[in-house]
């Protein structure tokens, strides 16, 4: 059973990723879900995070407010793309009583760490903003975590914000830099495999015959988000985390240039087998699909 914390941005493919993670049981533990600003305000992405644990019947995950802007870049940058609410704008229920925790998310992290020595893996979503502060706190902290699998960055292909950056390295790439040199191992999943995932039409009409809740809402979200991208990016992470073999990569050296510029936000990437990253760089489409459209239809919700 791998101990998993989701640090997120919630945004609808940050859902997918929360929905797979929550379906796959027998393999993963949430221990928390802690909440960055990124796809859209702290305030959104925090109460979004709720309502994706409430719908899936899950008030038992701590969800945790983290920080609410980048560490020096502009705290400007939003993405339409998941619609003004950060869920499509469909509506989804947030129940007025969920369960609040008023530990920060920074703390969380580092709570969760001490407890489960070298047992968790924080599957970072969004911005990296939580994930450097932590480790700032703390030097040791990436020795005492399993591992940091994220999703962001561009490493060898071009991005996807302008010919450069990706999103989420480009939302905080100072955060991204401090993570990228910590020492903790890394896993990246950036768009060199995540633009490899296309959701298809097929696909959404799996998902809307699947009858449970979770498989509904998750056609909605698809249908709203797939106007403005293509691509399932973030439920990679989870997916590897079920299915390894469904991706493989390469271990390479990468850093984000922080400059001011037009590559602001960039990966700069070099295959080296002593890197301070595993870049994946290709996944089996067809399976992963087959994946989460198997595992969500486990998910009961309410
Ligand atoms: C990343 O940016 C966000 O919009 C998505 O949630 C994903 O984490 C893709 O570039
Ligand atoms: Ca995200």
């Amino acid at each position: 059973m791998q101990k998993i914390i989701i640090d997120c941005d919630p945004g609808i493919d940050d859902a997918l990723a929360i929905f797979l993670a929550l379906a796959a049981r027998d393999d993963i533990e949430v221990l928390g879900i802690t909440c960055v600003k990124g796809n859209v305000a702290l305030d959104k992405t925090y109460r979004n995070a709720q309502r994706i644990c409430a719908a899936a019947g899950r008030l038992d995950i701590p969800v945790l407010r983290g920080i609410a802007r980048p560490i020096l870049a502009p705290a400007d940058l939003a993405a339409s793309v998941h619609g003004a609410d950060g869920l499509g704008d469909i509506d989804l229920p947030l129940l007025v009583d969920f369960p609040q925790n008023p530990i920060h998310a920074v703390d969380f992290i580092r709570q969760q760490a001490e407890k489960y020595p070298g047992e968790v893996v924080l599957c970072a979503i969004g911005p990296l903003t939580n994930v450097a502060v932590a480790l700032l706190f703390d030097p040791q902290l990436a020795r005492k975590m399993h591992s940091v699998v994220f999703m962001g960055g561009a490493a060898y292909c071009p991005g996807n914000m302008n010919d450069f950056a990706e999103f989420n390295f480009m939302v905080d790439p100072h955060a991204a830099e401090i993570v990228l040199q910590s020492g903790a191992q890394l896993v990246m999943f950036g768009l060199d495999v995540t633009q490899q995932t296309r959701i298809e039409d097929k696909h959404l009409t799996c998902l809307s015959l699947q009858q449970n809740p979770c498989s509904q809402i998750a056609a909605r979200l698809l249908r709203t988000y797939r106007q403005g991208d293509q691509h399932l990016h973030d439920p990679c992470v989870i997916a590897w985390l079920i299915a390894p073999s469904l991706f493989s990569g390469l271990q390479s050296r990468v850093s984000v240039v922080t400059e001011t510029g037009p590559q602001f936000g960039r990966s700069i990437a070099q295959p080296d087998p002593d890197g301070n990253c595993l870049v994946m760089t290709k996944v089996d489409q067809d399976r992963l699909f087959d994946t989460l459209l198997v595992r969500l239809a486990q998910l009961k919700g309410q």
